[in-house]
């Protein structure tokens, strides 16, 4: 697949290429091109002559076609969904979800672009200010590739219905249904260089889009660290800057939790997408009176999931995405078991066979008895492996789970309203979730504190990060 400037595919200026492979079966899937920093420059160029007329067209008129796009994708999912898993691995069902989640994000944004107005503000002596908002011009946009398509449409949609132009780098390992959407876009009438993807390595795209003074926003979602280094990149512009970064979400299962659904809620939580979610339950606290009972439950539950190509029937979790996050979570499971800081109770290696043989797959593992300096409690681990942790009460529960730099996602699972309610004001994170986890609508802002990120997506709050305040006083 070819890079998607001003309406059309581009090939990078360089004529370089490199390859997307399947992490079931390491077959090559697709080459797209090695894009350079001119490529870049192409899409700025591209997004600022589309910018003046763009930016004129209503927010109705804008949404309209967001609306079409919805549709299109919705009526194409099962081919999207089949291109998503062979480029990132995750479960078709999951695939599907996904690419269902980007049409609803669509759908948010399009349905709130008619109601995008802002207000008078009453002042003294009966006379009236007012603040208006202006799109902020040419944005940016780099996304990971563990839910690429969903982080796609966090993006496109309020960019473009506030009124922006957009440059979008797709992750290396999974740019094609990006690609793909970009083009449905486009049929669905977005008008050419309003969205330009550009594909390439991190350091060279993804640094041009931080670095150009002309872009003036960048959103990121990745690696806290990166998020950190391309924050000092950004300043020397003064680009605004939206920081979706890692998590290292806790799970608490109080003593009087519906212990089949918080059993449940775990494993999804935590094996989802192969355990590459940035909310994943990375964390478990369950109070002592019902530990052994719960833990005993969860332990056959991850025993009953199946591991394989994403593609066949009944499959649970699929491989990782690439090989540097298998060696990250082969590394770390080594680390626990050399330190001695946990028992494996389950998994704790890749699963064996000929179907496992060419692929990023991993048993699903949990451990119990964990250090309290273990690995697994101190950094974000981006894979199928689950840490529980005994706890007395909430106190000793919640402390635990804020100690961490991490403040993205969080749960209490009971059925106690006081302690849910304890569980809301004192968690320290984005979004905490009472008897579920990982459920985020494009309705509700969603974003981190500490080394979580800044600033927030989706909601109509994210308005207010693509577009400009101005206030207006009219002397009559
Ligand atoms: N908070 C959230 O909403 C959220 C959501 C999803 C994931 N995440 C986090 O994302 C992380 C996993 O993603 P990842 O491993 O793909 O993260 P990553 O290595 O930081 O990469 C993310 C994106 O940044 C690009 N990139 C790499 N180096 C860059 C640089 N120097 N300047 C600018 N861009 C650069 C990557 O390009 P290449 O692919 O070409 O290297 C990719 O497109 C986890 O920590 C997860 O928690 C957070």
């Amino acid at each position: 697949m070819e890079m998607f400037i001003s309406g059309k595919a581009a090939q990078a200026g360089s004529g370089k290429r490199f390859e997307v492979h399947n992490p079931a079966t390491g077959d090559l899937i697709d080459t797209v091109p090695a894009g350079e920093i001119d490529d870049v420059r192409s899409a700025v160029d591209a997004c600022e002559e589309a910018f003046g007329k763009w930016s004129a067209t209503t927010s109705r008129e804008r949404g309209k076609i967001l609306f079409r796009a919805a549709q299109m994708v919705r009526d194409r999912t099962k081919d999207l969904a089949i291109l998503l898993t062979s480029e990132q691995g995750k479960p078709f069902k999951e695939a599907r979800d996904e690419v269902q989640g980007f049409a609803n994000t669509l759908e948010y944004f399009a349905g709130i672009s008619a109601s995008l107005r802002t207000g008078l503000v009453p002042l003294a002596h009966e006379r009236y200010g007012a603040v208006i908002r202006k799109p902020i011009g040419v944005c940016g946009a780099i996304i990971p590739w563990n839910v690429p398509v969903i982080l796609m449409g966090w993006k496109v949609g309020p960019a473009l219905v506030a009124g922006n132009t957009l440059v979008l780098k797709p992750a290396s390992s999974a740019p094609l249904t990006c690609l793909q959407l970009a083009g449905i876009l486009k049929e669905a009438g977005l008008p050419d260089g309003v969205l330009n993807v550009v594909t390439g390595r991190g350091d060279i795209i993804g640094d041009e889009i931080a670095r150009n003074p002309r872009i003036r926003k960048v959103s990121f979602t990745g690696k806290t660290s990166t998020g950190k280094h391309l924050m000092e990149t950004a300043s020397a512009s003064l680009k605004r800057v939206t920081l979706e970064l890692g998590g290292s979400d806790p799970m608490i299962v109080c003593d009087d939790a519906d212990l089949k659904a918080a059993v449940d809620g775990a494993v999804r939580g935590r094996f989802y997408n192969c355990g590459q979610t940035c909310t994943a339950v990375k964390r478990l606290f369950v109070f002592e009176s019902v530990a052994d009972d719960y833990i005993r439950h969860l332990q056959a539950k991850i025993a009953s999931l199946k591991v394989g190509n994403g593609m066949a029937d009944g499959v649970d979790l699929g491989p990782m995405n690439n090989r540097k996050q298998l060696d990250r979570i082969v590394e770390v499971v080594n680390t626990v078991r050399a330190k001695d800081e946990g028992k494996i109770l389950y998994g704790g290696a890749a699963p064996k066979g000929p179907a496992y043989d060419r692929g990023f797959f991993y048993t699903p593992t949990l451990v119990t008895d964990v250090a309290a300096d273990s690995v697994l409690l101190r950094e974000e681990i981006f894979g199928p492996v689950l840490p529980v942790v005994v706890v007395k009460d909430l106190d000793e529960a919640i402390e635990r789970a804020n100690d961490t730099v991490y403040g993205l996602g969080s749960s209490i699972w009971t059925k106690s309203i006081e302690r849910a309610t304890m569980g809301c004001e004192r968690l320290q994170s984005g979004i905490t979730w009472v008897n579920q986890h990982t459920k985020v609508p494009p309705d509700l802002p969603f974003g981190g504190i500490k080394d979580s990120g800044l600033g927030r997506e989706n909601g109509l709050e994210v308005i207010d990060q693509y577009t400009e305040m101005k206030s207006v006083l009219i002397n009559p």
